[in-house]
């Protein structure tokens, strides 16, 4: 339905589904560390046949350009090629994850042949000690495996980098090195608001300004233009090389937001700062959730002003 759309032409394209609440990694931005997630959340997980279902029922309405997985850790769901095919059999083109990748090198082939496109790999610093003071897991050299793995099996690869003062912005530069040298891309991203973060962002914030000073210490880069929809803004290198960045308090990407978020109870949001989750699964009727659709159109904010739920329940 092409109606669907707020008054500053926002709709909803890309659905990104949360596939579980829980993670075998213990991020600091993410999981707090003094009350970590509760074990055995999994029961509220929703079953394939659901999912598929529930997102069918949005694709009918919005036709979905894009859907992505995320959690939690998506590779902790049980059954995901099956999910993936069952996505990819209602029409939906694009299908992407976004994932620690610490269980991704054995799985990469059944997911390719599933249906999977793209994956994000989280990878915040390739040093072990500053990888363990930010996931509080070791077992980068794991993570570095599956999106090798990955690109290897011809998806298509991104990495993300949370950069946090004091904790791995000295990981920025060997990390761009990285990415150039096995030609992937890197997105760098700054602290957002969430979770435990919420109303209480501390000295680790590291803004884009400052991002682009370490950067340009080292490369002579140039800003390309920002794409639509788009979350992050790109530089060049002289070199032909190229980052972007996630600049979500310094520049906010609120303006042509196009997502939609399902979490793992069936609720929606349409917008990571919205609390307000809305409930879709018992909804009977094509009009029933056409108007759930509208209020979720309605929680879409200019500005990102933060969230108390952390990406462990809203996704990525
Ligand atoms: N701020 C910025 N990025 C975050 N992520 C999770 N929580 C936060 C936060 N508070 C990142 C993860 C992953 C992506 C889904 O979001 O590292 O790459
Ligand atoms: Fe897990 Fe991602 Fe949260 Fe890290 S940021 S704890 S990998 S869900």
């Amino acid at each position: 339905m092409g109606m669907l759309k707020d008054n500053i032409g926002r709709s909803f394209r890309v659905l990104r589904v949360s596939l579980l609440d829980t993670c075998n990694f213990a991020c600091t931005y993410c999981v707090c560390e003094d009350k970590p997630a509760a074990k055995g959340a999994e029961e509220t997980i929703l079953s394939v046949s659901e999912l598929i279902g529930l997102i069918a029922r949005l694709h009918q309405v919005l036709h979905l350009h894009t859907v992505r997985l995320t959690g939690g850790e998506p590779l902790l769901y049980p059954e995901l090629p099956t999910l993936i095919a069952g996505i990819r059999s209602l029409g939906i083109r694009n299908i992407k994850m976004t994932t620690n990748g610490f269980l991704l090198a054995r799985r990469v082939g059944e997911l390719k042949r599933a249906g999977l496109q793209s994956i994000n790999v989280s990878l915040d610093a390739l040093d072990e000690g500053r990888f363990f003071r930010v996931t509080k897991r070791t077992g980068v050299a794991r993570v570095v495996e599956g999106l090798l793995a990955a690109k290897h099996a011809g998806l298509e690869v991104k990495i993300n980098t949370v950069v946090m003062r004091g904790e791995n912005d000295g990981e920025v530069l060997p990390l761009l090195d990285f990415a150039f040298r096995q030609g992937l891309t890197i997105r760098l991203l700054e602290l957002m608001s969430m979770g435990h973060l919420y109303g209480n962002m501390d000295e680790r914030f590291f803004p884009k300004a400052a991002m682009l000073a370490t950067i340009a210490g080292r490369y002579r880069i140039r800003e390309l233009a920002k794409r639509p929809g788009d979350t992050a803004t790109y530089w060049a290198t002289a070199c032909g090389h190229s980052f972007g960045i996630i600049a979500n308090e310094s520049q906010p990407f609120c303006a042509d937001c196009n997502r939609l978020r399902l979490d793992t109870k069936g609720n929606i949001y349409g917008c990571l700062s919205s609390n307000t989750p809305i409930p879709i699964v018992g909804i009977a009727t094509q009009r029933g959730l056409e108007a759930s659709l509208y209020a979720a159109l309605e929680q879409k904010q200019l500005k990102f002003s933060g969230s108390e739920l952390s990406m462990l329940t809203i996704g990525g």
